[in-house]
């Protein structure tokens, strides 16, 4: 059994009791956060691109604690600029971690980081299939819907997939269902809605419908988790 933990936006802890992963912890600055980056006891950190919303702490959680950043080889040479561990791959990698594994997805966004410099591009923005405690799970990280969702469901069944539903930035409801329909998980968790005011959504409508298709959906608030 996994647990699967909100910390707000698109942050997310990933337990097997023995070793804990965390997603895209921004939590500084974060007006979703449910606790700090120095509450993180975490072995490995997932990030998905460059945006402040995504790296977030990384840096300093991976100095705290010695974990990895893992991620796409240009988001890692910037964090092992930084000082810190990477575990670099990309897209289509799969990395054996000491948990399980993680293949690198796909994902239509942006990724570049804000230095005193300017922009500083972190190649291509990326989602995340992990498969920990013999559950498999989706985190899409920033992205539109797109077809080769199908694929990634080739890759592995899908327990879990986090999906975001904000809208603007990402995928909305509309796009977040024919993700669903694509993925077919075994449940499906909402992520990237309601933290600014241009990702305004409501998670029950998005929940109501995913129900409607026969897939399972799980609201999680910041701060509330699921038993996997
Ligand atoms: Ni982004
Ligand atoms: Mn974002």
């Amino acid at each position: 059994m996994i647990e699967l933990r909100s910390l707000g936006h698109a942050c997310f802890t990933l337990s097997d009791g023995q070793h804990t992963l965390v997603f895209d912890p921004y939590l500084r600055g974060n007006p979703q956060a449910v606790c700090g980056p120095e509450d993180l006891k975490v072995d490995c950190i997932l990030v998905s691109h460059g945006h402040g919303d995504h790296l977030g702490d990384a840096v300093e959680i991976a100095k705290a604690t010695g974990a990895p950043v893992v991620g796409v080889a240009e988001l890692c040479r910037y964090c092992g600029q930084q000082g810190v561990s990477t575990v670099p791959g990309h897209i289509g990698g799969r990395l054996e971690l000491p948990f399980g594994w993680v293949k690198i997805t796909p994902a239509w966004h942006g990724s570049a980081v804000q230095t005193e410099a300017g922009t500083e591009y972190t190649g291509l923005a990326c989602g995340f299939l992990v498969n920990m405690g013999g559950r498999t799970v989706y985190f899409a990280g920033d992205t539109g819907v797109f077809g080769d969702m199908a694929m990634i469901r080739r890759w592995s069944e899908i327990d879990v997939a986090i999906l975001p539903i904000g809208d603007t930035y990402t995928m909305g409801i509309e796009d977040a269902l024919i993700a669903v329909e694509l993925l077919r998980p075994g449940l499906c968790v909402p992520m990237h809605y309601n933290t600014f005011d241009r990702i305004q959504q409501d998670p029950k409508d998005f929940a109501r419908r995913a129900e409607g298709m026969g897939v399972r959906c799980r609201v999680l608030a910041p701060g509330e988790s699921a038993s996997l």
